[in-house]
This record gives structure tokens, C-alpha cells and sequence, in this order.
């Protein structure tokens, strides 16, 4: 979910549903705001935010304060009366609320037998009844209501409040659920990320986890749960507005996707001279012996960033002689897993907010693991809880199937890799500078892939209405395959299945006939001559093969349907260019189809809860 709320001399209402535009990729399910004009007036609508704005046209929205939020469902369907904000019992009070209340099943009945009536199945209508009758029954302020109920409350969550009594101040509180507040001149911004305030204020206050925040036009005052004053601090955002707007391209995923060799670069620099053969990663040179005398490396993460591990795990081991796992993080969690010192994890995150991760990793560090976080957002949950890290530096990604943020993992894990297999010695000097050499090509590599748009297009327009798709690799072009299904997936609703491309024989062969697009990840490795039997194989079966080689190669051209060309590279580095294409056939089939490609159904791009 998405929350976004503004106070001070402007327009609220404006601030606010641009916000809500801005944070859409996070959910959008339905979408509400809460404004105070003659007391409180609360609008709210299934769908998507522009459902709601169409409403509002005409309509009287003038207010200094204002409270948002887009909403990706947890407890109960996306409907108008699901939808935030949730008001209490005597109208009074507005709230929007991103995360769970675990136990609000049980705060319900303790309600419901005091009277309260509840008009959504929503936790966040419980709790904003629960701080209600706390205000009541304890004679108490809002801000004290609201600190009482959050002891009592199991569960994440940011939640943002505002009073029809009280107009000139909104409250705010944090645990688990990321909240940024801008701080303008006579006025206050909030938001779930800093993408929705980069345009009216560059500076940024981070508010941690049992904080509660009371904002006025001027003024912000930062408490513990314990009523105990905290000092904000202040960060400068790094952003620029134009990394959050479409630039000319038809949609976020297509520009984020063109932007690879500008990200891919940015994750590298500073950190990699190839032509000095030097290597550094100063976010984590700290903790590079530990690293080399790691008895197992775990990584977790969820999506495409766990995909992003699997090549890692290929990678660390190859390199480094480390025993890497990889782990989807909500399973590693629950299932008591055997972790402790002499252990590193790694969690990869775009968002850095990914609950299943954050918790994860909460988890492992009681044990004693060592925790290095590889994030895409500055500042975000899991780069803080992190022990120390390395940002991917890929810029805002916007498309909920994330692109970009998948290459500058693969960049930053092999720098990992590499530096870790140079301080142990595991490497020869040979190698790591060829391999130095082979990264620092990586992005000219990807923007000649990215020439094969058009091609890939074609490609596209001649698959869109197949009802499945196999992808096929093997070694590290297995974990491209993933990848390469899931976007599609994601993207167009086309069932995809992902597979080794050797493991395809025992099962999924079955499904092979004249109508099933079989994507091969073909590029030249040492697997290569065992792809081109699995080729084979399908092709003895009728399937229709769609094969990403390497230039060069004279034998799959002979046997494949389709052919998509990518320049040759390393294979520990080749992921990062052979999932361009995969990439681009999602996107196209997508829009092809007529689909939000943004935007698709049921998805959001940073699941805050677990
Ligand atoms: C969501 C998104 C995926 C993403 C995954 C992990 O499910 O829809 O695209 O890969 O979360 O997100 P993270 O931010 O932790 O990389």
C-alpha cells in the first residue's frame, strides 16, 4: 500500500492525489483521501486512483491537511467500504494504515461487545475504533490514545490520523511500514517514499520504527513510544524528479528497461576500475574477512530479487569456494531455520521494505548471523537493519516487474563475488581481471541488446495468444529463465513456468506440443552443447523454440523457431544481458495484449506485509 498526506499553507487535496499517482505502483486496489472543509470529509473508490480523482472532479476540496492511500488488499476484497481512510465511530477521525494488525481479530470482539459497529472487514478500521474508544474511555489526546493502542497493537504498520477537531496537526506513527516526512517551508509531506515529495522538498526525515510523529505547518515533533522527544534527522534526497516520470516512453517498465546501461554503469562506478584492476566495495570492506571465513553464505529474498540470488549462488560458489543457499525469505523464517555466528546473510531487495525479508533478517541477526543488506532504496527499512551493505544504485523503479533493479543486483553481487574471492585468494589474477573486464563491458554489451527491440516486438506479436510458455536454461542461464517466466507472468497474465532446462525431461516435456513456445536461454557456457540436446528434444516434439544465442553461434539458428542474437560475454556476467530480451518479450506481449503493464492486476511492487 501506498500512503501520502500533506499539511501546510498550499492546497492539500492536489498534493495529495498527485502523491497517491505517485505511489500507485505499490498497490492499487482502491484508493481514498480524507480532507478537513467543514469538518471531516472522507472520498474513497475501488480501482485505481483516476477512478477516484473522475469522482472528485467538481467537487469542493479545499483543505490544508490532507491524508491519502492507494491500497493493495490484505484483510478483506477491494470495495469502496474497504478502502482507506476508515473513519471511527463518531466521525471525527480520519486514518490510513499500510501494514497488519495481527491481532485484530481479537481487538474486534473486545469492540464490537463495547458497541462499536464496523462498516469493512479491514484491521484498520479496527484500530482506528480501538484508539477511538481509547480517546473516550481514558479521557485522553489523540496523541496519547494513539500511544496506548500501538502498545497493545501486534502487527506493522504506518498509520497517519487527522481530527476534525484538532485541523491544524496530523499525526503520524511507524513500526515496520517505511514513512518519510519532507520538511518544506510552512509545511509537511508525507509519503511511504520519498517519491511523491522529491518535487517540493529535497529534505527528508526517516522516522524509525515506534516513533510517532506530530506535524503542524511548522513544526515536527518526533517522539518514542515512551513519550520521550527524539531529535529528526535531517538526510538530503539524492533523487531528481525526472528519475520518477515516464521521460517520453509509453510506460515506466520500458524506460526502466532502456535505462540499463546507464544503471548497470551507475552500480559499478566508483567500485570497479578495471583498468587499474581494482575492485572496492566500501560498504562492506569491513566485513570482508568475515566474509572469506563465512562457514555458509545465505542469501534471501523474495521475486525477482531471490532470482537475482540464485545467479549468486552459481557465482559465490564458483568464485569464491563459500557454500552459498538461497532462500525464499518468508520460508526461511518460519521454519526455524539453523543460522548463526560464522554465518552471512544477504538480503537482496529492491524495495529494501519487503516484510518477508525484513523479518528474515530480524530473525537471523538474534541468532548471531551477520546481515549485509544489497538494496535499491537509500535509506530503506532493510539497508538500515542491515549490519552493513551495498546499494544497487539503479535509481527509483517504478514498473511493478522490476527490470533494472534485477541487473544492478546481478552488477553488485558479482562485485561481491569478486572481491571476496580476491581476499581469499581463490581467484587467479588472470581471471579476476578478465572478469573485471567482462563487467566493466556489461552495459555497452546491454545497450547493443537493446537494439533487438523491434525484432523482439515481432517476436512478440507472433506469440501473444499462446495460453503457456516454458522457459529453459541451464547453470547460470537457469535463474534467467525464472526470471524470464515470471515476467511474463507478471506482465500478461500468460502462464509460465521456468525450468532447468535438463529438469524439463522429467515432468513438464508433457506439455510439449505444437502450440507451446519453448524460450530457450541459449548463450555460449560450458552447459551449451547440452542445451542444444534439450533444444533437440523439444523440437522432436513439435514445440516451438525461442532461442537467446550468442553471436556466432551456427548450430541453434538451424533449430530454433526464432532466434534473438545477444553479443557473447563471460557466463558469470551473461545474465545481465540475456534477460534483456526476456524483458522486452514480456513487455511487448503485455501491451500487445492491452494490458497495464505498470500496473498489472493483483501485483504490488513492494509487499509490506508478511
Ligand atoms: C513483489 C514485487 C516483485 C519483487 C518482490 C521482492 O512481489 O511484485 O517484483 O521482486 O516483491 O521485492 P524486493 O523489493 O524485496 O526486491
Amino acid at each position: 500500500c501506498g500512503i501520502v498526506a500533506y499539511i501546510g499553507q498550499r492546497e492539500a487535496y492536489p498534493i495529495v492525489l498527485k502523491g497517491l499517482k505517485r505511489l500507485e505502483y505499490r498497490g492499487y486496489d482502491s484508493a481514498g483521501v480524507a480532507i478537513i472543509n467543514n469538518g471531516l470529509q472522507v472520498y474513497k473508490k475501488k480501482g485505481k486512483v483516476a477512478l477516484l480523482e473522475e469522482e472528485l472532479v467538481g467537487k469542493d476540496m479545499h483543505s490544508h491537511i490532507a491524508i491519502g492511500h492507494t491500497r493493495w488488499a490484505t484483510h478483506g476484497e477491494p470495495s469502496d467500504a474497504n478502502a482507506h481512510p476508515h473513519i471511527s465511530g463518531d466521525g471525527k477521525l480520519a486514518m490510513v494504515h499500510n501494514g497488519i494488525i495481527e491481532n485484530y481479530a481479537h481487538l474486534k470482539k473486545e469492540l464490537q461487545n463495547l458497541g462499536h459497529v464496523f462498516k469493512s472487514d479491514t484491521d484498520t478500521e479496527v484500530l482506528m475504533h480501538f484508539i477511538e474508544e481509547i480517546k473516550k474511555s481514558n479521557q485522553c489526546s489523540l496523541e496519547e490514545a494513539l500511544r496506548i493502542a500501538l502498545k497493545r497493537v501486534v502487527g506493522a504498520y504506518v498509520i497517519l490520523i487527522v481530527d476534525q477537531d484538532n485541523p491544524g496537526t496530523l499525526i503520524a506513527a511507524r513500526k515496520g511500514s517505511p514513512l518519510v516526512i519532507g520538511v518544506g517551508k510552512g509545511e509537511h509531506f508525507l509519503a511511504s517514499d520519498a517519491s511523491p515529495i522529491v518535487e517540493y522538498t529535497k529534505e527528508v526525515v526517516y522516522v524509525n520504527d515506534y516513533e510517532i510523529a506530530i506535524l503542524r505547518e511548522d513544526e515536527l515533533i518526533l517522539k518514542n513510544i515512551s513519550n520521550e522527544i527524539q531529535t529528526p534527522y535531517i538526510q538530503k534526497l539524492d533523487i531528481e524528479l525526472a528519475a520518477i516520470e515516464k521521460g517520453g516512453y509509453d510506460h515506466f517498465m520500458i524506460k526502466e528497461i532502456f535505462e540499463q546501461p546507464q544503471t548497470i554503469f551507475d552500480s559499478l562506478r566508483g567500485r570497479l576500475d578495471a583498468k587499474k584492476g581494482t575492485l572496492t566495495m566500501g560498504g562492506i570492506r569491513e566485513y570482508a574477512d568475515m566474509l572469506k571465513n563465512a562457514n555458509r553464505i545465505i542469501i534471501v529474498a523474495c521475486g525477482t530479487s531471490w532470482h537475482a540470488g540464485l545467479v549468486a549462488e552459481y557465482m559465490i560458489e564458483e568464485l569464491c569456494r563459500i557454500p552459498v543457499e538461497v532462500e525464499y525469505a518468508s520460508e526461511f523464517r518460519y521454519r526455524n531455520p539453523v543460522v548463526g555466528p560464522g554465518d552471512v546473510i544477504i538480503a537482496v531487495s529492491q524495495s529494501g521494505e519487503t516484510a518477508d525479508t525484513l523479518v528474515a533478517i530480524e530473525s537471523a541477526k538474534e541468532k548471531g548471523a551477520i546481515i549485509l543488506g544489497i538494496c535499491n532504496v537509500v535509506g530503506s527499512s532493510i539497508a538500515r537493519a542491515s549490519h552493513a551493505g551495498a546499494y544497487t544504485h539503479a535509481g527509483p523503479e517504478i514498473g511493478v516487474a522490476s527490470t533494472k533493479a534485477f541487473t544492478a543486483q546481478l552488477a553488485v553481487l558479482c562485485l561481491v563475488g569478486l572481491m571476496v574471492a580476491k581476499e581469499k585468494g581463490a581467484i587467479t589474477p588472470q581471471r579476476f581481471q578478465h572478469l573485471l573486464d567482462e563487467l566493466e563491458n556489461v552495459p555497452e554489451k546491454v545497450a547493443t541488446t537493446l537494439e533487438l527491440n523491434e525484432q523482439v516486438k515481432n517476436i512478440a506479436a507472433k506469440y501473444k495468444d499462446a495460453r503457456d510458455f516454458l522457459y529453459l536454461g541451464r547453470g547460470y542461464n537457469f535463474p534467467v529463465a525464472l526470471e524470464g517466466a515470471l515476467k511474463l507472468k507478471e506482465i500478461s497474465y500468460i502462464h509460465a513456468e521456468g525450468y532447468p532446462a535438463a529438469e524439463m525431461k522429467h515432468g513438464p516435456i508433457a506439455l510439449v506440443d505444437e502450440n507451446l513456445p519453448v524460450v530457450f536461454v541459449a548463450t555460449k557456457d560450458s552447459y551449451y552443447e547440452k542445451v542444444v540436446s534439450n533444444i533437440q528434444e523439444i523440437k522432436a516434439r513439435k514445440g516451438k523454440v525461442i532461442a537467446v544465442i550468442t553471436e556466432g553461434d551456427t548450430i541453434i539458428p538451424g533449430m530454433a523457431d526464432d532466434i534473438i542474437v545477444v553479443p557473447e560475454a563471460d557466463e558469470l556476467v551473461a545474465p545481465m544481458i540475456s534477460v534483456i530480451p526476456l524483458q522486452l518479450l514480456a513487455y511487448h506481449i503485455g501491451v500487445l495484449k492491452g494490458l497495464d503493464v505498470d500496473k498489472p492486476r493483483n501485483l504490488a511492487k513492494s509487499v509490506t506485509v508478511e
